[in-house]
């Protein structure tokens, strides 16, 4: 019995032992022979590595873990590094917003200590100030989502997470013609989401690998945390619902009260996706963030945790932004995106040479990364 990076799974290997989420939840049973699906679903929830029956795997120490993982995602996505994303970051635009997204962060550090430390009151139009201004000088589209994606996190990254999905939030606001103080109030809702984390040991936030059953526990309560810290402020009541509800989901698996889609507040449901949205595209310490279209694919397999008319809106938004975008496909050719598929929008048709190949109805082929 060998531990396994979930990043270095292979279809044909077998499970050890049962593989559980970090809160308990069983995501698949002991003996499961894993596929390319399985592999995508311990993907999805996060499960960091998990114990293969596979003598010949090699074990490795918990130091070499960061080492590992990136060189291992260069060699299996080379293209990664240097088509799409590497392109933007070189642009004066990336520059630009590189500059106001890092002070921003910075302010956003400073305002959440005094919140937290000194019990502050909130002054919104200050901390909102800088979100606004990135959403008016950069057009509110999948590009800003795209240059997130290419910000480098050598801040703290609970706060770069922070102003990553309040600009998530906001942009999806605006698609959802939100009225402007809904907009500013969900603005505000995403950089004080995760404020209850502020209550947890930062060597559980920061752990590079997968945390214990009690550990997870103890990262659950943040939400919770987050509520009683704003409890007294006084600010839109539902910015402090988007704390306490943006683990919540739809189908009643979230937490930390297993609410359902019509017990969450409609901000909240937002912020929910922007938060999943963000955790799975963004470069973390230990792993590059994913391509759109398997972060499309993975919402799309699990379509019920999320407000369907929220999440559909988001995903053809990302998925038509990238037509006429140069990909790689899981055959190593090259294509373009010619047209969304509405009813598979991980899965649409590229043009590859002369030929149109529609993903949709190919299952094997898939597009591995923008180019
Ligand atoms: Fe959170």
């Amino acid at each position: 019995m060998k531990r396994v990076l979930t990043i270095k799974a292979k279809a044909g290997q077998v499970t050890a032992k049962d593989v559980y989420t970090d809160n308990g939840q069983l995501v698949i049973k002991q003996g499961t022979v894993l596929d390319k699906e399985i592999i995508d679903r311990l993907k999805y929830y996060a499960i960091f590595d998990f114990f293969i029956k596979d003598e010949d795997l090699v074990s490795y120490e918990q130091d070499d873990l960061e080492r590992m993982i990136f060189a291992e995602q260069r060699e299996e996505n080379p293209e990664e590094d240097d088509a799409y994303y590497n392109r933007l970051h070189q642009t004066k635009r990336f520059k630009e917003f590189e500059n106001m997204f890092h002070e921003s962060v910075q302010k956003v550090q400073a305002y959440i200590n005094d919140i937290v430390l000194k019990n502050c009151p909130i002054n919104v139009d200050e901390m909102l100030n800088d979100v606004r201004k990135i959403t008016s000088e950069f057009q509110p589209n999948v590009s800003v989502f795209d240059m997130i994606h290419c910000i480098e996190g050598y801040d703290d990254m609970t706060y770069v997470h922070s102003v990553n999905v309040a600009l998530i939030s906001r942009i999806i606001a605006m698609w959802m013609n939100l009225s402007k103080e809904d907009v500013d109030a969900i603005t505000l809702g995403g950089l004080l989401h995760d404020i209850g984390k502020v209550m947890i040991p930062n060597e559980i936030i920061t752990k590079p690998a997968r945390l214990t059953v009690t550990e997870y526990a103890i990262v659950q309560t943040h939400p919770i945390h987050g509520f009683n810290i704003l409890r007294n402020q006084r600010i839109d009541e539902r910015v402090k619902q988007c704390a306490l509800q943006h683990h919540e989901r739809c189908d009643g698996k979230g937490y930390p009260y297993n609410k359902t889609y019509k017990e969450i507040e409609p901000l909240a449901r937002i912020v929910s996706i922007a938060d999943v949205y963000d955790a799975m595209t963004s470069n973390r310490v230990y792993r590059a963030g994913m391509c759109p279209f398997d972060v499309i694919e993975l919402f799309e397999g699990n379509i019920d945790a999320y407000d369907p008319e929220v999440l559909l809106t988001v995903l053809e938004k990302i998925a038509n932004s990238y037509i006429n975008n140069k990909v790689v496909l899981s055959d190593d050719t090259e294509g373009k995106i010619i047209m969304i598929n509405k009813n598979k929008l991980s899965r649409p048709v590229v043009r590859v040479g002369l030929d149109y190949i529609d993903l949709s109805k190919l299952k094997d082929i898939k597009i591995v990364s923008l180019k």
